[in-house]
């Protein structure tokens, strides 16, 4: 469609920077991949509240998509995505098998380091000054001042998986939260 477009436009001589373009736009896939994670951008989220979805982003940048996580991320597991605005995102997978309903921010409500999870001990801990927070991401130990911030988790029809900003009540601690 977009070749067709451009060729109706351009004059003859401009054929070899028509072919480039042809080429371009054929041999790219992070280029189609990316338009597809706009086009999510604007599709409403199935479920949830918040504002539209926003495609989570596997560490290479590529949209994640619910079977090919679950394929290589078993129940229980809690790896980074990148969420809203960027920010690593912990990417749930239930005991069920299936992408839980939220997701945690995984910057530290202390000093804003990224913090890991550690399954042995079934928790978040912190590495720069030792704030933990459990599995759901509630702060249990400081100087963390606050719970990991949350966001809501939904799987398209098509299996993309999305984030969205959660502003209702924070279930782990039902106070407002902090974030939205
Ligand atoms: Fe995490 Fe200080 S930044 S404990």
């Amino acid at each position: 469609v977009r070749a067709a477009a451009v060729s109706s436009e351009v004059p003859d001589m401009n054929k070899r920077n028509i072919m480039n373009l042809i080429l371009l736009g054929g041999a790219s896939l992070p280029v189609g991949s990316l338009a597809l994670g706009y086009g999510a951008f604007f599709v409403p989220p199935s479920s949830g509240g918040g504002s539209g979805g926003q495609a989570a982003k596997d560490a290479l940048g590529n949209d994640i998509k619910a079977n090919a996580w679950l394929a290589t991320h078993q129940k229980g597991d809690r790896s980074l995505s990148q969420g809203l605005k960027g920010d690593p995102t912990y990417l749930i997978v239930t005991a069920d098998g299936t992408i839980e309903k939220y997701g945690l921010n995984a910057v530290c409500t202390h000093l804003g380091c990224v913090v890991p999870w550690v399954a042995a001990e079934n928790k978040f801990k912190c590495p720069c000054h030792g704030s933990q927070y459990n599995a759901e991401g509630k702060v249990v130990r400081g100087p963390a001042p606050l719970s990991l911030a949350l966001a809501h988790c939904d799987v398209q029809e098509d299996g993309l998986v999305t984030f969205s900003t959660w502003s209702e009540t924070d279930f782990r601690t039902g106070l407002e939260p902090w974030w939205a």
